[in-house]
């Protein structure tokens, strides 16, 4: 049976995307069964419904309470069956009790070489100091933002010549060969979460993060 997944989601949608092409293919281990958007206007909802993938827009304004926040998308997922959720450009930092009850089966793609340049503006950061290689991390989501045990990493290249936009395209392209790699490893539970020293195996002895260089 494949894993009943949810993409939760703020914006354009692209990693979004790449996970609905991916998991089309028969064999693929995940189905996407839900988009939850924070943002109405997320072009990713457009994407969803195209998919006629069934979506939910839970607005975070409409909450004074964060609690009641995460409660609402924890509910929508139980109420969709989700078995698996991936975070996919959702800007939302979700409280301790959602996540303690998804940790294991909720990862997060993130645009930096983790712990490498946690948070936002990843790629400018990077610029600025000067590294030569950077990229991407799929990472399980524990308590501590962008803290959960890294699963794998695809690298790219900086070159002298780069700007924030060339170097957001590189990386987003790699997000999108890496997100739908490792939730394939998730569904197919090839990954295996240690939560109380946070740290990840692949199929039980190979240490994670699993690193693919640049080509
Ligand atoms: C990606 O760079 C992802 O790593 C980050 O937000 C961006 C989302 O882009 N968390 P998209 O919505 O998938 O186009």
């Amino acid at each position: 049976m494949k894993k009943r997944t949810a993409i939760l989601i703020s914006g354009h949608g692209t990693n979004l995307q790449s996970l609905m092409d991916y998991t089309q293919s028969a064999n693929y281990p995940a189905h996407i069964s839900l988009v939850i958007s924070n943002n109405k206007k997320a072009y990713g909802i457009k994407r969803a419904k195209k998919a006629n993938i069934p979506t939910v827009i839970i607005n975070h304004h409409d909450y004074t309470q964060r609690i009641d926040f995460d409660r609402n998308v924890h509910d929508t997922l139980l109420h969709h069956g989700i078995e698996l959720v991936c975070l996919a450009g959702f800007m939302r930092v979700l409280g301790d009790d959602i996540i303690q009850y998804w940790q294991g089966r909720m990862i997060n793609i993130h645009p930096s070489l983790l712990p490498n340049y946690k948070g936002l503006n990843t790629h400018q950061r990077v610029l600025d100091a000067g590294d030569t290689i950077h990229g991407c991390s799929v990472h399980f989501v524990n308590a501590t933002l962008d803290g959960g045990a890294v699963i794998a990493q695809s690298q790219i290249h900086i070159y002298p010549e780069d700007t924030k936009a060339l170097v957001n395209n590189r990386v987003l392209k790699q997000e999108t060969i890496l997100y739908p790699k490792i939730l394939d490893w998730l569904a197919s539970e090839r990954i295996l979460y240690d939560v109380d020293n946070n740290t990840a195996t692949l199929d039980g002895d190979k240490k994670c993060p699993i690193i693919f260089p640049p080509t």
